[in-house]
This record gives C-alpha cells, structure tokens and sequence, in this order.
C-alpha cells in the first residue's frame, strides 16, 4: 500500500520519477507528490488525487534536481488531501513513507517538547523531525541507525538530505523496498514494477536494513548499522504484461488472459509424457505431514477455502483455513506435522507475511503460493509453488484467483498420490482433465453480451446475494466479493443452506441473486434453495453448466451455462461470468475498474 520511487542521478529526475509514479498508483492513489534537490534546496510539490492532478496543478518541467523522490499514497493516518501527502519536509530532511509508525503520537509529543512544529496529520512526519533531531546529534548512519530504532510499526522509507545532495537513504521494516542499479544512476523502489522500465538489476532490502543510494554507489547496512554485501538479481523483462494493449481495463485484460494463465500453470507443473505432477522437492517429508493451514487474505482466502474443499475429497489430511489478520493474532497451537501454506498475489500482503513469519519463528514448515517471486513471502516461505500467471495490475483480483487454485488443485493432487489416497488410475484421469481446461475456460469467457445485459438490474438493486453448497460456495464468497469491490453494491456471499437460518429475511421482490448450481453431487439441493429465494421475490441468476438434462424449476429470471467437466473443474468456469458480472457493472457506472475507489493492489499494511 503506497508507492515510494527515488532516483540519484547525473541528469534532471522529475520526468522519470513522474513516470514511475504512474506505475505505482495501483498501490495507492489518494495524493501524490515529488521533493528534489536543487540549489541546496528541498523542492517539494504534492496534490490531492492522482498523478495526473500532480502534472495539472505544477510545471513538473521546471522541477529541477538530479536527485528526487516520489510517493503515491492509500491514506492509513489523515484524511487524503495535499497537506497529508508525502513528501514531509523539515528544514533540511524529505521523507517519504510506506507503512504505519505505531508509536507515533508518543514521538509527536516529544518531539514537540524539543521545538518541532508539525503541519500534518499524518504518522510519517515524526519520522522527518525525528531524523532532523538525531542528525544533531549524530553523524548520518548513526542517526538513521537511532532513529529507526526508535520507531515502532512497518515502514519503507526513502528519505533526502539538503545537505546531502547526492545521497537517498532507503530503510525497511515490514514493508518492500528495492535497490535498482541504472548508467550513471540507481534507484530506490517500494517495488520492482516502478524500478523495470529504468532496470531489470534489482536487490530487495531485508528487514531491518538501510541503504545509501548516490549516482554511482550504493552501500547496505544491517540494523546494527554494520555494512554488509548484497546480491544483485537480474529480473526478466516482461514489459508487454505491463500494458493493456486494445483492452479499455487491465481487468478486461487479465480477465481473458486466463486460458493462458491456465495453460502455463499446466505446463509448469505437469509431466505430459508421465501423466504426473511436477513437484518433487519438497524440503520435508511427505510421511511427516498429516494436517494443512492455508491463510490468506480477500481473494486469496477464497482460494484457501477452495482447496479446503478439494483437499477433503480426495485426501484424508485435516484441513483448516484462515485470515491471515486472525491468525497472527491468535493463540495458535503450532502442530510439528502441520504444513502452513500462504495464498498471495502480491506476495506482499503485511498480514499474510506476519502470519508466515509467525510459523518461520516457531520452526513450522511452510510453503508459499505466491504471483511475483521476487516477493517477501517468496523469499522466505521453506518452499515456493509460484504460479506464474505474469503481473496482475488491476486491483481486483481475477487471474492470480483461477492461477492460485489451479496450483493448489495440483498440489492435492500430487499430495494425495503421494500419500497413496488417489488412486494411479484416478490421479492420471484427473491430470488429463486438467489439460482441457484452457479451452473450456475459453469458451466460457464468451457470454459479454448476456452478462452486459444482466449486469443493470444489480447496479440498480439495494442488495444481492450469491449462494452455492460445497465446491460452488467459494465461488459463491469470491463474486460477491468482486461485485462490492467493483460496482460498490452491497453483495453477500453464502452457503446456499445457510438461507433459513436467518438471511432469508432479506429476500424480498426484484432482489437479485446469483445461484451457483452446477450439476455435481450438491445440484439437487442447491436447486431447492433457489426455489425458496425465488418463492419469495428473488430474481435469480443462476449458473450452471451446459446438460442435455432440463432444471426443473420456474420463474428463473437469467440462466447461464458455462461448459461441461468434471466436479472438480468446475468452480474454474464458474467464476468466469462473476468476473464479467461484476466487471461490466461497474463499467456501466462509469466507476474506476482498475482501482476501485478506498482500495488499494498490495496491502503492505496491516
Ligand atoms: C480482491 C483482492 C484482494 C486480495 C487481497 C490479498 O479482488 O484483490 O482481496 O486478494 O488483498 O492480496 P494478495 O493476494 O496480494 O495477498
């Protein structure tokens, strides 16, 4: 959450730290703002909105410096206006700030009691007159040493001196931070995507590291302010998935790159000549593992209920599931035979990682299902299961969704041959299934016209529901979930059996509700509990898959038929009409697809 881009250059800055900004916004996009150095002078100019509200309300040309920094912010402390944004500025320090500081208000109060003045309402700006007082006292790397000491909570900071003017300080605790190496530059990067269009030569900064970025050098320090020696990693270039070519959306984009995505999972992880999976290295013994947590957050929760669902059929593991924000708070009963599995997209999310941190300190085994690699719960999971469906930019989720329960239906799969619960016969059966599922995911992506159509009776409704029983309820939890996020319509996700024990109540006429009902062993069921919602006014959208058998019900408002397969496979289609459901939704409002308003892509706080 918020985005941090710094550059030490030999030439003017303002012009690429715009542009890094602008990649950035997917991470935060309440206000934005810039400080250079020039003529021994801070220069900082910031703006409430977007970065192009920056470029309307400044002649950013006239930003001169060869070194600057940037931020784009999703406001945590203070309301989002130019005042809170970041840069902060003291006399003779900038800052700017990913992450939360704790103890804020104490170091306020004390700072205020040695003469600081403040202008903001935000957490960050103690960290500027907290720097400025220690470097008083104290030659430079003993100052950021006490100063971070001194600070409770995450951050990413980057942070410019006046009197420095070739030096950018980076530090991180909790939050990513990137070092890039450029000609005659280098950079700092709450993420390697606002550093690729300058460089593909990244080192990501571990906790409780600094750095000192000139033009040309740039020095780590532990968080003993000892100097230590880092890797620098070479990203592959990719910069065709950072745009959205003939698509309006990123998340049209993402929406139909999901045979791909799919396809590439498939290939990553399945032997075609063997009929088998992939996955051999397990850094533990299979025979020691007789449980699995998955934890997650938001969609990527679902996935872990997903696989909850998939785990229990076709293995005898015990299975439990949580929020990644419960579990780090929890008293949890750390079990030696339990294998932890983290669901992310980001691979960033502060809960998740906390959660994952929390296993690594308790020496439990822990595994990561992760989109980007190069990410903190990449790097420090005992084992990574990536998914490989490129960058995911849209705010909502959709592909790294069908990509993270694509790899965890294979790692039931393998987990369950392993252990000897899938037979050889059924194990290869559902490995040859697998392989039809990018077409069929194909073919179920071309129903825009009936879904556009549909999609104006929930922008006009006070509420909706989407209801499903065993393999179709996460489903049923993920496209209310994509409905609210989009179209900002109250939408609800339950177990469809659940409707008597109380929701029920809020049926009433005209409301729409989406019935997932695919014809699997739950069909018959969840067809009954449409006929209650439907007996009592409900205007059922229901979805199912393509029979030659008739559903026998009356006064369905829409049906959809995704295609055939098996039980399995099918929460895979289902998904496909929530996501243009609440896609053109939203495109009818005229809402903001691809950042969704008080939303943010990577949530890097708690
Ligand atoms: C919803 C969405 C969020 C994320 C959640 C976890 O569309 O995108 O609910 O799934 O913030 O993010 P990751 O997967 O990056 O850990």
């Amino acid at each position: 959450m918020c985005g941090i881009i710094g550059i030490s250059s030999n030439k003017p800055v303002s012009g690429n730290i715009i542009n890094s900004l602008k990649k950035l916004e997917y991470r935060g996009y309440d206000s934005a703002g810039i400080a250079t150095l020039f003529e021994g002078e801070i220069k900082e100019v910031k703006s409430e909105g977007r970065v192009d509200s920056l470029e309307q309300n400044f002649d950013l040309k006239n930003l001169k410096g060869n070194i600057g920094i940037g931020h784009v912010r999703w406001a945590t402390h203070g309301v989002p206006n130019s005042v809170n944004a970041h840069p902060h500025s003291s006399h003779n320090v900038s800052v700017v700030h990913n992450g939360i500081i704790e103890n804020s208000t104490i170091l306020k109060k004390y700072l205020i009691s040695k003469g600081h003045n403040f202008k903001s309402q935000t957490d960050t700006e103690v960290i500027v007159h907290l720097i400025t007082e220690n470097l008083k006292t104290s030659e430079l790397e003993i100052a950021i040493t006490k100063t971070l000491e001194q600070l409770h909570g995450s951050f990413a900071l980057g942070i410019v001196f006046k009197e420095m003017p070739d030096l950018i300080v980076g530090a991180r605790r909790g939050s990513p931070l990137a070092v890039g190496y450029g000609p005659n530059e280098n950079y700092l990067g709450s993420d390697s995507y606002a550093l690729k269009a300058m460089t593909n030569k990244i080192t990501y900064l571990e906790d409780g590291e600094f750095c000192l970025i000139k033009k040309n050098q740039v020095l780590f320090f532990n968080e003993d302010g000892k100097k230590i020696n880092k890797k620098i990693l070479e990203l592959s270039s990719d910069e065709a998935n950072y745009e959205k070519g003939d698509f309006k959306h990123f998340m049209a984009k993402e929406i139909e790159e999901q045979p791909v995505t799919i396809k590439t999972g498939i290939k990553e992880y399945i032997d075609r000549t063997n009929s088998d999976i992939n996955i051999y290295n397990f850094p533990w013994k299979i025979s020691e593992i007789n449980s699995i947590t998955l934890i997650g957050c938001g969609t990527a929760y679902h996935s872990c209920l997903m696989s909850k669902y998939w785990f229990e059929e076709l293995t005898q593991l015990d299975v439990s599931i949580d929020i990644a924000s419960e579990f780090r708070y929890r008293k949890n009963r750390f079990k030696k035979d339990t294998l932890y599995i983290f669901v992310s997209q980001s691979g960033e999310t502060a809960d998740t990682y906390a959660a994952l941190d929390l296993c690594n300190k308790n020496n439990m085994k822990t595994c990561a299902v992760v989109n980007v690699i190069e990410s903190s719960i990449a790097r420090d999971a005992n084992f990574i299961l990536p998914i490989h469906c490129g960058p995911e930019i849209g705010v909502a989720s959709t592909k790294a969704f069908l990509g993270q329960i694509l790899i965890l239906y294979i790692l039931v799969l393998k987990l369950g041959s392993l252990r000897n619960e899938i037979t050889k016969e059924i194990y290869q059966e559902k490995i040859k299934d697998l392989q039809s599922l990018p077409s069929l995911i194909e073919k179920s992506l071309l129903i825009d016209n009936d879904i556009q159509a549909i999609s104006s009776t929930f922008n006009d409704a006070k509420g909706s529901m989407f209801l499903g029983r065993g393999f179709s309820y996460p489903i049923a939890l993920e496209g209310a979930l994509k409905l609210k996020e989009l179209s900002y319509v109250h939408a609800e996700g339950y177990p469809a059996g659940e409707m008597k024990h109380g929701p029920l109540a809020l049926i009433e006429d005209g409301m729409p509700v989406v019935v997932l009902a695919p014809r699997d062993s739950y069909y018959k069921k969840t067809i009954s509990n449409m006929q209650e919602v439907i007996a009592r006014g409900a205007k059922v959208l229901l979805i199912t898959n393509k029979s030659k058998d008739e559903i026998f019900s009356e006064n369905i408002w829409e049906t959809i038929e995704v295609e055939n397969t098996n039980d399995d496979l099918l929460p895979f289609l289902l998904t496909i009409p929530l996501q243009k459901l609440a896609y053109y939704s939203a495109l009818k409002k005229g809402y903001d697809i691809d950042k969704p308003r008080n939303l943010a892509k990577s949530v890097t706080v708690e």
